[in-house]
């Protein structure tokens, strides 16, 4: 028996339908929830990200503004918009969309973003509330983990958790956060010697380092929940994830869950922004 899937698409659906109640009662009040995003350069991936995500506002009733600009925008002209974003009372959210183009600075581009309305959760500010366990806005993916990780019924409480990356938009919100779930939480990457080793021990595995095949059948315990964050192409062209999917699928046995790829991760970090946007609106006075 192979462990049960944990439905990203169906998780989705459901708080998206709330995201559009909650979207819905504040614009009868007369305040709709808005997002700005911001993309400069022309990468066909973030374009395709950028598009997804003013679409999902649409469905759902909040109120988006797409900025596209081109890659020779100087770094002044990309700081003024924010500000500008930043005095606009119909935007309660601000993204400005990764990578930027080298010349501009991506760490100053995101602290000039108004921390009210930083809803990435990429600032110092608002990675510092999340390390000093304070309420803020979290980084979408790690907080779509999280809720991937609640829909199997598992408390994260005593359980030992494992984090495959460290980056500072996945892999250390991500540990922070199972630790504010109670979570006893390993963080291993590129210098780690041996993985599997940690693995090996783990009740909960989040993989989210960008390689294919990084989790193998050999390194999971039966039983274990693990969350694939990575987004990669197979020889076939075809989209995988981290971690060999089909085989530790089977090792982890009937009462295991495991995230495919694609319809795992992915579509809760939009649901996620959206969590965000809505919280940003609901918390301006
Ligand atoms: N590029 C890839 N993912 C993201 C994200 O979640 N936010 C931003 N701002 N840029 C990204």
């Amino acid at each position: 028996m192979t462990a049960q899937l944990i439905d990203g698409v169906a998780l989705s659906r459901d708080i998206r339908a709330q995201v559009g109640q909650r979207a819905a009662a504040m614009a009868a009040a007369g305040r709709r929830p808005g997002l700005a995003v911001i993309l400069v350069g022309d990468d066909p991936a973030s374009a395709v990200y950028v598009r997804n995500k003013v679409k999902a506002c649409e469905e759902h009733g909040l109120h988006s503004v797409l900025e596209r600009y081109d890659a020779s925008l100087s770094e002044a002209a990309l700081l003024a918009r924010v500000a500008a974003l930043n005095a606009d009372p119909s935007i309660h959210g601000i993204l400005v969309q990764m990578p930027l183009p080298p010349h501009i600075d991506a760490h100053k581009v995101i602290e000039a973003i108004a921390t009210a309305k930083d809803v990435d959760g990429f600032s110092v500010h608002s990675a510092g509330c999340l390390m000093a366990g304070l309420p803020g806005l979290r980084p979408a993916t790690p907080y779509g983990c999280m809720q991937l990780i609640d829909s199997t019924g598992r408390s994260l409480r005593g359980q030992h958790a494992v984090v495959i990356g460290r980056s500072n938009t996945v892999g250390k919100p991500m540990a922070l956060l199972l630790l504010q779930a109670h979570a006893t939480v390993t963080v291993c990457h590129s210098a780690t010697p041996d993985l599997s080793v940690h693995t090996r021990q783990a009740d909960v595995v989040v993989v989210a380092v960008g390689r294919r095949d990084t989790l193998r059948a050999d390194m999971v315990k039966p039983g274990a929940v693990v969350i694939d964050v990575g987004m990669n192409r197979n020889d076939a062209g075809k989209l995988c994830g981290d971690v060999d999917f089909p085989a530790v699928r089977e090792a982890l046995g009937s009462n295991g869950w495991i995230t495919p790829v694609p319809g795992g991760v992915g579509p809760m970090t939009i649901t996620m922004l959206l969590v965000n946007t809505l919280q940003a609106a609901e918390a301006t006075p």
